[in-house]
């Protein structure tokens, strides 16, 4: 009997450290709570993690990713900002790492990773603070055990993009994971993508609900202008095609080809996405995003739905590589 009780145990442990972790891999590789890998190739910040308690602790985990830019075009995670809040008094700590405040601390300049951005909670009373045996991650390992989080970010020209990404591990059996697509771990069911594309009716690839579901959270401030735009025409100026722009659109970020080529014309590839969002959002009839996106995808591979509508209303001599 105590046999069958401790491998119960054993089991029950096997599996909480299984379905409590959620992590990033290589700026864009996300593997859910439910163990589904999605791939999150969008320039902008997403609620990985969204106020998931785990303990005494609500944790909010949100990358900023980036197209890296030089030649190889790889994602990577930018800046990640940290949010926790205290169940038992409600205080709260919310703050921001990049590569340059993760070494400060690295090299004992700053007490921590992260630059504050609110709260009143100390995180030097919360966290232990640590670089991992590989000497170019931090981990934020709560003073109660009850979780840590690692995180690496991009450095240029090392092999840091390999390691861009994060890890979240909840070890507390008080875990209450937010739904998807509130936070794109999910909360522990698999498939999270699959079936709310599938309840949703949308065709397309699983990226195109990613998109859609990246812009689509309200509770998600962007700070970049050009995501806040994207995120705002979505949620405001787009009338019934939020999903058509998301499923012609994702491309120009989603594929190299397409990025790779408006960086070629000397534009960015996060202004491109936000012009062809607010020319679909139109019904194709915004004439200042069609020139933009004229100018951003000349030359470029066909962005099916939207390159020939573009030549036809406003750009006659548009390149278009079939
Ligand atoms: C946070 O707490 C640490 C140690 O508990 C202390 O040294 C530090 O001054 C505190 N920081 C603030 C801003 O109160
Ligand atoms: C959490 O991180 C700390 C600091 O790196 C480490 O000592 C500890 O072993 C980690 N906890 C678990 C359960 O892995
Ligand atoms: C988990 O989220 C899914 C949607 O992804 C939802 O259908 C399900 O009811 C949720 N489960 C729990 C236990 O909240
Ligand atoms: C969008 O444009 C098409 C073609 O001009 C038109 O037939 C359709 O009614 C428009 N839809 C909406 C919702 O405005």
């Amino acid at each position: 009997m105590l046999k069958l009780i401790l491998l119960a145990m054993v089991f029950v442990a096997v599996v909480h450290a299984d379905t409590h972790t959620c992590l990033l891999r290589k700026g864009k590789k996300l593997r859910t709570f439910g163990n589904t890998k999605e791939r999150v190739k969008i320039p902008c910040k997403y609620h990985a993690i969204s106020a998931t308690r785990c303990g005494n602790y609500k944790v909010t985990v949100t990358p900023g990713n980036a197209i890296e830019a030089d030649k190889n075009k790889r994602y990577i995670v930018k800046t990640m900002y940290v949010g926790v809040e205290r169940i038992s008094d409600g205080m709260k700590f919310e703050g921001r790492s990049d590569l340059h405040i993760a070494q400060k601390f690295l090299d004992g300049v700053k007490p921590a990773p992260f630059n504050k951005k609110d709260g009143a909670l100390n995180i030097t009373d919360v966290f232990d603070f640590g670089p991992t045996t590989e000497d170019d991650k931090v981990t934020l390992a709560a003073k109660d055990g009850s979780f840590n989080i690692t995180f690496g970010l991009y450095k240029a020209g090392s092999t840091w993009h390999r390691k861009s990404g994060f890890q979240f591990d909840c070890y507390s059996a008080d875990f209450e994971p937010t739904d998807y697509p509130d936070q794109l771990c999910g909360n522990g069911t698999k498939h999270e993508a699959a079936t709310f594309k599938a309840d949703n009716g949308f065709q397309d690839r699983r990226q195109a609900t990613t998109f859609y579901n990246v812009f689509m959270n309200q509770g998600l401030a962007q700070t970049d202008s050009d995501c806040k735009t994207t995120a705002d025409t979505m949620a405001k100026k787009c009338d019934g095609f939020e999903y058509e722009a998301a499923q012609k659109c994702w491309k120009i970020v989603g594929r190299k080809r397409f990025h790779k080529c408006v960086t070629r014309n000397l534009e960015k590839p996060e202004s491109a996405m936000r012009h062809c969002v607010e020319y679909v959002c139109s019904n194709y009839t915004d004439p200042n995003s069609c020139h933009a996106l004229s100018d951003e995808m000349d030359g470029c591979s066909n962005l099916v739905g939207v390159s020939e509508k573009v030549r036809d209303h406003c750009a006659p001599d548009l390149t278009i590589r079939f």
